[in-house]
């Protein structure tokens, strides 16, 4: 398990993409990057990966219900979250978490944390090639690279449409090289 430092605390959002569980490799490798991570994951992102993977990976209670609390204590989940984040980072990302990002919709966790959180946001997009190439999502991309966001890919390659193209995840090294850009 990575030691905690100032810094080094990502908030790691993970959606309901196909990608999903390469989210598993890339916790692995931030914590070899010494970063501690902490899971939020949406309601479609389980059904491509258990929570209970994630938190086996990670060492740390997945967060995955706004109004369930945190079991040990008062704390309001998204704004504790929000807190704690050096980095929040969404990988993969969905066209549909960035669809809500870009127009500061709120009514998930990975949402929610993003917007109550001052500190840095990357994102990893993932998705079929005609969903990325779509005007209304490099609208908001177009609209998220304004604020502030920071994005990772995505790069050509196969999709599990059947098809090659871009919309591939951004190579999990190429993450973590991407975090450590940002906060290092
Ligand atoms: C098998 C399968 C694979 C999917 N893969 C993707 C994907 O890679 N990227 C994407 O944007 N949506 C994908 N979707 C659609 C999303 O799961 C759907 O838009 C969902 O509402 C996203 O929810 P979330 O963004 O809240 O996690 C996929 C759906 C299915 C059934």
């Amino acid at each position: 398990m990575a030691v905690r430092r100032s810094g080094s605390n990502i908030v790691l959002g993970v959606t309901g993409s196909i990608a999903a569980y390469k989210s598993c490799d890339l916790i692995r490798r931030l914590q070899e990057a010494g970063y501690s991570v902490a899971v939020v994951m949406t309601k479609e992102a389980e059904a491509f990966i258990s929570p209970l993977t994630l938190e086996t990976l990670s060492g740390q209670r997945v967060s995955r219900e706004m109004f369930k609390g945190a079991a040990d204590s008062w704390e309001i989940e998204h704004i504790g979250l929000a807190e704690q984040a050096d980095l929040v980072l969404i990988a993969p990302a969905t066209a549909h978490i960035l669809a809500k990002l870009a127009n500061g919709l709120a009514d998930d966790l990975i949402c929610s944390t993003a917007l109550a959180s001052l500190a840095p946001k990357l994102i990893a997009p993932a998705m079929n090639t005609n969903m990325y190439g779509h005007p209304v999502t490099q609208a908001n991309i177009k609209r998220l690279k304004e604020i502030g966001y920071h994005f990772i890919g995505p790069t050509e390659g196969r999709l599990a449409c059947g098809t090659t193209g871009l919309g591939h995840l951004a190579d999990v090294m190429t993450i973590v090289e991407a975090v450590n850009a940002i906060l290092k």
